[in-house]
């Protein structure tokens, strides 16, 4: 897979992709990302990328020629699976939507800045709006960053453990089990037997019913109305 991201900062996203799992999968050469900056692509001398608003009102607005100039020359160079805009008013980003992103061959992501882009850049360019929640952040580059690593740590080969992108949180629509590690008993709290027993089939019930009473606890929207409903599964935290 190969990731185009297109930003007014750069250097917000260096860090993220020159480090741990991104850097593994650059490495392996599973996947890529370019960050591509778009003062590159403004001309005149002050390289202005973005404009006040027509109507007045407070805060810059991004300009659609620089943005169409860097798009028309990113898209002669491959054929985008989908040309992404990151904005709180987009589609919420979840678990199944990194799913179906990870399938991809290249994605282009555009990052928002000041008080976004002109319309006419969704309207003419953007395929699909994706929002990483209810909050505003000073530009998209963090959400860019964001779903660009769910993305790509769900491709095969970028993980070691192969089946653990299959047990993270959500992926089965329910929170991942708690889990523990060496010392079996810490200042008298114990490890749960039944994860010291070595059978697997119990293991994995028990985990399966701490899941469910973990959502059921924390994230009940995630379970179906009948599901929440069901007592046989208690809860241990207040
Ligand atoms: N840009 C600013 N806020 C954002 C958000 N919540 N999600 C995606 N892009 C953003």
């Amino acid at each position: 897979m190969h990731i185009d991201i297109i930003t007014v900062v750069p250097d917000l996203l260096t860090g993220p992709f020159s480090h741990s799992i991104l850097k593994r999968a650059e490495d392996k050469g599973i996947a890529s990302v370019k960050v591509h900056n778009l003062r590159d692509y403004a001309t005149g001398k002050q390289k202005q990328v973005d404009d006040y608003a027509f109507g007045g009102g407070a805060g810059m607005v991004m300009q659609i020629e620089p943005i169409a100039r860097c798009i028309e020359a990113l898209k002669k160079t491959r054929t985008y699976d989908e040309i992404i805009y990151m904005t709180p008013d987009g589609k919420t980003f979840d678990q199944p939507m990194a799913n179906t992103l990870s399938l991809h061959q290249n994605l282009l992501i555009l990052c928002g800045h000041y008080k976004g882009v002109d319309e006419r850049v969704r309207e003419r360019f953007i395929t699909k709006e994706i929002s990483i929640g209810d909050f505003v952040l000073s530009g998209g580059e963090l959400a860019a960053a964001v779903v660009a690593d769910a993305i790509i740590r769900l491709i095969p080969g970028v993980l070691n453990d192969e089946t653990s992108a299959l047990t993270d949180s959500f992926q089965d629509g329910l929170l991942a089990p708690p889990v523990y590690t060496r010392p079996a008993e810490y200042e008298g709290m114990k490890v749960p037997e039944v994860l010291l027993s070595g059978h697997e089939a119990k293991i994995n019930e028990w985990r399966f019913e701490a899941s469910v009473r973990r959502t059921r606890e924390r994230r009940p929207d995630l379970l179906s109305k009948e599901e929440s409903g069901k007592s046989d599964v208690k809860s241990n935290k207040k």
